[in-house]
């Protein structure tokens, strides 16, 4: 995609201002080769990533030889012309900075620079040395009175110090005069010109695909003699504090000779760094809401004390009203004496599993002799209502990759049992965890299983007329039949919502270790908070270790971390990662879906629909920027920011804002405290 011509430089014009080609490139999304990385930099999916979540650090990147800036012994500086395509990308829950620079330096490396307000550009030091031999256009999104800045999103003319010469709000004139300003860092996609000639600099700016402006931001008369020593490295610094912000260059070109250059950028299907909305702690809402969000949690425990008693005298007439209930439902009732006898009087020998509501045992049903499990629920432990919820959702949901309700049975004395097909290979755990190297499922079956629940889970929530959300996917609850075929069972807890309404409840349910973090915060289960323990169930088999771990990490945070360390295939199972003969590629992506699935924020997390389609290997990827699937899914983790620290925290936790406000007084650097102020 880049195209880059050598260096071709005409001494026979030594004289020729302006008309001498020099140098061009353009870089349509970047490679290792492209450039010079300094600091925090790295090139990922094709992007120059400057920085990342790191705080205080410094990220550079160089056009890997030095450019002749005027003929030899001539005072006469060459033209240039050069366009870039940038986003700064803020991450979550943290309040962004600093900024990003477009320079032209004498030297490689970050000698001489520092972090936070100084850009990666100099350092307090050297800010404003005649000798630096710097030069730099600011893209600048924090106000530091220091370097007389004019407010926190502005473009500005560096030469030698950080004191800009020249400052512009960011923003664009239309070719009818008015002014748009926009947000430097809203993780939008922005195309810059920069164009120099006869003493003479425009800088210009828009977002990405739109027309370049007729008239530019800044306008400058600049004599850059005195600056530019006859060959300059050329290239983008950036820097981040104690406020973090991705800060991305996506596509670069330059010329000495020809001002249309900047046509050959592509600036379709490029990849968005938006965070989705998250109206909780986007602003100064977010500190009103913690106050507010006080109160209504008196208002919330007020009400399920409530509901807990109405509640009660529900079910008392609940049960009165069981037996009309009863007929209108398949699946058939079976008597207890039926099953009695299929159990052998619920022997010991026949238990087959230990559910969250009792025992599981295996039995034969008389006649057919078919194989059943069956599940008892006991009355006391608010027996009557997860029935109901369990016999009216799975009861009437069929699906290959769901276990299939039988039939169910009340006694007299309030128990209730549930009738299932047997699965003769048991719990997909037994498979996974509880076994011996020889019995254990390889790669592709695991990844085979994963298929069949996810289309399930997508049954639940997207099949049948009402959604069915699941609330406990885990390892356990995915049953085998005999052909290894995984099943998703145990709806105890699965409740019916009619489509589109928001699913509530009064208290959590789930499993420690897959229960979504904003579940725990909302106490709201959705489509979401089974996505995320999909998400955790496809860690817990790829790696073969559950979620939680006495004495390890949380599993998540690893496979968090070991990816965000490139390493993430050192997550995969360690006794079949040994014996080899697996898929790489399709083990990555199942790894890096898991981890989009587990992702803190909702939103960010795929549909059942588009996990189904991943596991599959066929998405629409909106853009042949994305090299391969992997990628793809790794830069959406990444684009979205946060991904490297979850609730749990694991590892680098880089501030959020509730630490930013505890912290104030004491860690922060002179500059990052104002903002706190405001
Ligand atoms: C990097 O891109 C350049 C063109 O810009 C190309 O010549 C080179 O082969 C590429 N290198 C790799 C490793 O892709
Ligand atoms: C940021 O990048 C540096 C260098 O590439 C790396 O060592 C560090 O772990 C990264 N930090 C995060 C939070 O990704
Ligand atoms: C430039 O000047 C240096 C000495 O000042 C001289 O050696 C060199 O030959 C000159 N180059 C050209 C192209 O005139
Ligand atoms: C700035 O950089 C120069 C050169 O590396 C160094 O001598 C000086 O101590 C640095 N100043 C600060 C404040 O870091
Ligand atoms: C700067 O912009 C003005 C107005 O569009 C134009 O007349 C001038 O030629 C431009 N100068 C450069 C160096 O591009
Ligand atoms: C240059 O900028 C000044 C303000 O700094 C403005 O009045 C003038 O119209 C601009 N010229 C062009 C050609 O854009
Ligand atoms: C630019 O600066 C150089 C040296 O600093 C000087 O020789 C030259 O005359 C200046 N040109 C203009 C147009 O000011
Ligand atoms: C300048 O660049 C444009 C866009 O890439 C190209 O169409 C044009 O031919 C180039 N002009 C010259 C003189 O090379």
């Amino acid at each position: 995609m880049a195209a880059l011509k050598l260096p071709i430089l005409l001494l026979s014009f030594p004289l020729l201002f302006c008309s001498i080609s020099a140098l061009d490139f353009v870089f349509n999304g970047f490679n290792s080769t492209d450039v010079f990385l300094y600091g925090n930099a790295i090139i990922e999916s094709r992007i120059l990533a400057l920085t990342n979540q790191t705080s205080f650090s410094i990220g550079r990147a160089l056009y890997p030889s030095k450019i002749p800036t005027r003929a030899p012994n001539s005072s006469r500086l060459y033209s240039f012309s050069t366009s870039f395509i940038f986003a700064m990308a803020p991450y979550r829950d943290t309040l962004p900075g600093h900024g990003l620079v477009f320079i032209f330096v004498r030297e490689t490396g970050i000698h001489g620079t520092s972090s936070a307000q100084n850009l990666g550009f100099l350092n307090f030091t050297l800010n404003g040395n005649p000798n630096n031999h710097v030069f730099g256009i600011e893209f600048d999104v924090f106000d530091n009175e220091e370097f007389n800045d004019p407010d926190d999103n502005h473009v500005g003319i560096d030469l030698n110090s950080l004191t800009s010469t020249a400052t512009e709000e960011a923003g664009f004139w239309s070719d009818d005069g008015s002014f748009n300003r926009f947000r430097l860092n809203s993780g939008e996609n922005y195309q810059v010109w920069i164009d120099y000639s006869d003493f003479q600099m425009n800088v210009t700016m828009a977002p990405a695909g739109m027309k370049r402006p007729r008239r530019p931001l800044i306008n400058a008369s600049l004599n850059l003699s005195h600056i530019f020593t006859d060959e300059m490295y050329v290239g983008f610094t950036s820097s981040t504090g104690q406020l973090v912000q991705g800060h991305n260059i996506l596509a670069w070109s330059f010329s000495n000779s020809n001002f249309s250059l900047s046509e050959s950028l592509i600036t379709a299907g490029l990849p968005s760094f938006v965070l989705p909305k998250d109206p909780i702690t986007k602003s100064k809402w977010f500190i009103a809401g913690v106050t507010a969000g006080g109160f209504l949690f008196v208002f919330f425990i007020a009400t399920i004390l409530g509901i807990f008693i109405a509640d009660h005298r529900r079910r008392a007439r609940a049960r009165a009203e069981m037996e009309d209930w009863e007929l209108e439902y398949w699946p058939h009732r079976i008597t207890y004496q039926e099953i009695e006898s299929a159990t052998k009087g619920f022997a010991e020998e026949n238990v087959i599993g230990i559910g969250g509501n009792g025992k599981v045992h295996k039995g034969v049903l008389t006649g057919g002799g078919s194989e059943v499990a069956v599940k008892r629920i006991s009355h006391e432990n608010d027996g009557m209502r997860e029935f109901l919820a369990e016999i009216s959702s799975i009861g009437r949901l069929k699906h290959r990759n769901l276990v299939s309700l039988r039939g169910w049975c009340k006694k007299e004395t309030g128990n209730f049992l549930l009738i299932y097909d047997y699965m003769e290979n048991g719990s997909l755990d037994k498979w996974v965890f509880d076994c011996d190297e020889r019995n254990m499922l390889r790669f592709e079956d695991r990844i085979r299983v994963l298929k069949n629940v996810a289309s399930g889970v997508l049954y639940l929530h997207e099949g049948w007329e009402s959604k069915v959300l699941h609330r406990d996917i885990k390892a356990s609850n995915v049953l085998l039949d005999k052909d290894m075929n995984g099943r998703l069972g145990d709806f105890g807890l699965a409740r019916v919502h009619s489509h589109n309404q928001v699913a509530s409840t009064t208290r959590i349910v789930g499993t420690m270790g897959y229960i979504a973090p904003e579940l725990i915060r909302t106490g709201r289960a959705s489509t979401e908070t089974d996505v995320f323990g999909f998400g955790v169930l496809i860690l817990e088999v790829m790696c073969g270790r559950r979620p939680i771990e006495e004495g390890k990490p949380a599993l998540v945070d690893w496979v968090r971390r070991l990816a965000a360390e490139g390493e993430i295939t050192a997550a995969v199972d360690e006794r079949l990662r040994k014996k080899g003969g697996w898929n790489e590629e399709e083990v990555e992506r199942v790894l890096h879906l898991g981890l989009l699935c587990v992702h803190p924020d909702p939103k960010t997390r795929p549909k059942m629909r588009q996990i189904v389609k991943i596991l599959e290997g066929k998405i629409e990827m909106d853009e042949n920027e994305s090299e391969s699937m992997n990628a793809y899914l790794l830069e959406r983790l990444k684009s979205q920011g946060t991904w490297c620290d979850s609730s749990v925290g694991f590892g680098h936790k880089h501030p959020t804002f509730e630490d930013f406000l505890q912290s104030s007084s004491t860690s922060m650097s002179w500059s990052d405290s104002i903002v706190v102020g405001r």
